[in-house]
């Protein structure tokens, strides 16, 4: 049931801030200001690197995990899509934890690779939305994302609820590494619980973004741009824009668009740049701007303080609310969502089901 929303994926965009409050709810105990897991004795002190494994957007939140596995648990992170990762025999040591990320939990690809892992000695952890699936039964540790069922061929909800759990999981390997003060572990669970409200605030925009999406329609080409835990995002946004409005889009690390795609850039090619005020924007920023330099037109996608920075010259901005760089990407993620929905929508494609796609992709 779509209830008032004209697609599945307008229904499940905005049912980001309840269901990601769902999952949190799962992975946080607010009262003592503790990340848990739903095993909460499952040892992970002795994990030595953390493999992660994953295809199209659950790949992303992959991506994403990354940063936050190394920053907070210092721990060294493999990361591959299913379809390559099992066919290069990769190098599996003793005290490895392998990680699977998937929506349906039924990919063959990862469901491959997970088996691969497990005959490589690899404990196994899965982040899936669907309990009952293949994935779910052969995990150590099974980590639920509680989105509710996904109908929508693009992944919306799924993507942040992923992010969600990976950012308690996160937190929870650095605990028991011993990298995480009980300070350090409030602050986390402070900052997560944020999250509902700030998604929330980032849905306010909607309107403005329907209204910038009616640039993005005539064009061939987009491309996006983003650096550390933006950098996921903007690929996510370009693989968004791909699948339900046909237009061809790529996300770049923003330092790499001086060492070749800068050459696309012209004035019909637009170039999302998505910079939440912090420690990269300066940088992110000085890119935005060589763009500029050529011609190209920029959305930047910023808070308040960036847009005030950096917006001039810009062929649009839309303000998100200020938020902790934890919760960025789960925030930012909203207006990419909403963007490639809109242009689908003013191109009249079949949003919830585009065509070639299935929502699960169980052949090889
Ligand atoms: O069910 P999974 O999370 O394993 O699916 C992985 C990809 O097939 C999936 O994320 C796909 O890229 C989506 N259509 C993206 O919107």
């Amino acid at each position: 049931d779509k209830g008032n929303h004209r697609h599945f994926m307008q229904k499940e965009i905005y049912e980001q801030p309840v269901v990601v409050a769902q999952t949190l709810k799962a992975y946080l105990q607010r009262m003592d200001d503790r990340v848990s897991l739903p095993i909460p004795d499952f040892d992970l002190s002795a994990i030595r690197r953390v493999t992660i494994v994953a295809c199209g957007t659950s790949f992303y939140a992959g991506m994403v995990a990354r940063y936050w596995f190394e920053q907070f648990a210092r721990v060294p992170v493999d990361l591959d899509f299913a379809s390559e990762f099992r066919y290069r025999e990769p190098v599996m040591e003793e005290g490895g934890l392998a990680l699977f990320i998937s929506q349906s939990g039924e990919t063959a690809d990862t469901l491959a690779a997970l088996r691969y892992a497990r005959s490589q000695g690899q404990k196994i952890a899965v982040v899936v939305n669907v309990p009952t699936s293949s994935m779910a039964r052969e995990a150590d540790l099974l980590l639920p994302t509680h989105a509710g069922p996904e109908i929508g061929v693009a992944s919306t909800k799924a993507f942040t609820c992923q992010l969600a759990v990976l950012a308690a999981f996160a937190a929870n390997l650095a605990r028991a590494k011993g990298r995480l003060t009980p300070a350090e572990e409030k602050e986390i669970v402070r900052h997560l619980a944020e999250a509902p409200a700030a998604i929330n605030g980032a849905l306010a925009y909607d309107e403005a973004i329907e209204a910038m999406a009616h640039h993005i329609v005539p064009a061939r080409d987009v491309l996006y741009l983003g650096r550390g835990t933006d950098y996921p995002i903007a690929l996510e946004g370009a693989l968004k824009l791909k699948e339900i409005s046909y237009i061809h889009a790529e996300g770049y690390a923003a330092g790499e668009m001086k060492h070749g795609p800068i050459a696309l850039i012209d004035e019909l090619v637009p170039v999302i740049c998505i910079a939440p005020s912090g420690p990269l924007f300066e940088k992110t920023v000085s890119n935005m701007q060589e763009v500029q330099a050529r011609g190209g037109k920029v959305v930047l996608i910023s808070d308040y303080d960036g847009v005030q920075a950096a917006g001039e010259g810009c062929l649009a901005t839309i303000t998100m609310p200020k938020v902790h760089p934890l919760i960025a990407p789960m925030v930012y993620a909203v207006p990419v969502q909403l963007l490639a929905y809109h242009v689908a929508v003013l191109k009249g494609t079949d949003v919830d089901q585009p065509r070639n796609l299935a929502k699960s992709v169980t052949v090889e």
